[in-house]
């Protein structure tokens, strides 16, 4: 069964008289096939998931998106009721009406993870992940889930809430989950839905880009793959590009065991992200 609840209050009450195991998925909600794999494998693995859908206002800057992005909360049901088994097993999803539900009145409380935070999307998205943080770690208090499911799709944000877990010794399992892309290769995201047709088709310039460097990677090795990427970041539309060691999001050195191709591009005013993993132990 699926369940929508808007309040925390309701919220704790469910969960208090609730003794089955819990997974969670966070979500800004306009669910798409990638989304749904992470509650898919949700449902797989424990007896009540949890999907969160709010938009978090901290983690966007002045200058984005936050007021127009996708708020479609009954179709986003009607996808989580399409899936399978969420009839047979127990699905909530939160989406809180009202912002105190997640900040209450005077909140003045930041989580922040260092290390992370002069690459790839932090440099030019500002205490993107600070907000980020935040929100999670109290979803992550509010639902005391036994496993949280994240997509690789926005790989520097499950580094950094992997290290917040490790840092604060929160008692949860992250589980990822491989990016789902549509049949041309364009990886899924809510911000798609502001393309027209043919921005969708510039948009693979990023997908592609990242492949061209993995397959140098692999068979050039890193000094020609750099050079490659400096070519490629010619082209004004990108808002980085970057090979690093996937495990610390340094460059690459002798011990890296695998890299990952990063990228943001802007599409007219969207601002999209990908990224390929790529192994190096065959070196
Ligand atoms: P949102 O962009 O809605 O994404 C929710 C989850 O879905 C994230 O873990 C994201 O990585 C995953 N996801 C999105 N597109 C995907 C794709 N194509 N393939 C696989 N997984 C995909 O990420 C956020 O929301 C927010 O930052 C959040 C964690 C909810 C905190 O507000």
């Amino acid at each position: 069964m699926v369940e929508l609840i808007t309040s925390r209050e309701k919220l704790v009450n469910y969960l208090e008289s609730s003794q089955l195991s819990r997974g969670l998925v966070p979500t800004m909600g306009n669910l798409h096939q990638g989304h749904l794999t992470l509650i898919k494998e949700s449902i797989n693995e424990n007896d009540l998931t949890v999907v969160t859908i709010f938009v978090n206002p901290k983690q966007f800057g002045p200058n984005e998106d936050f007021d127009k992005y996708p708020r479609t909360l009954e179709a986003d049901l009607d996808a989580i009721r399409s899936i399978d088994k969420a009839l047979d097993k127990n699905v909530i999803v939160f989406a809180p009406e009202k912002i105190e539900d997640i900040y209450p009145e005077g909140f003045s409380s930041t989580i922040s993870v260092h290390g992370f935070d002069q690459i790839l999307c932090a440099k030019d998205r500002p205490g993107h992940f600070d907000g980020v943080t935040t929100v999670v770690y109290i979803l992550f208090n509010l639902i005391k889930a036994r496993r949280a499911y994240f997509g690789l799709k926005d790989f520097q944000q499950t580094l950094i809430i992997r290290k917040m877990v490790k840092d604060l010794m929160i008692p949860i399992e992250i589980k990822l989950v491989e990016i789902v892309r549509d049949s041309n290769g364009l990886a899924l995201s809510s911000r798609n839905k502001y393309l027209d047709l043919k921005q969708k088709e510039e948009a693979l310039t990023l997908t592609k880009s990242i492949k061209k460097l993995k397959d140098s990677l692999l068979k050039s090795g890193i000094k020609d793959t750099i050079k490659m990427k400096d070519d490629i970041l010619e082209d004004k539309r990108f808002v980085y590009l970057d090979i690093l060691d996937a495990n610390n999001l340094h460059p690459l050195d002798d011990r890296s065991k695998e890299a990952v191709i990063a990228g943001a591009i802007m599409i007219g005013t969207t601002r999209l992200i990908d990224n390929t993993l790529v192994s190096l132990n065959v070196r």
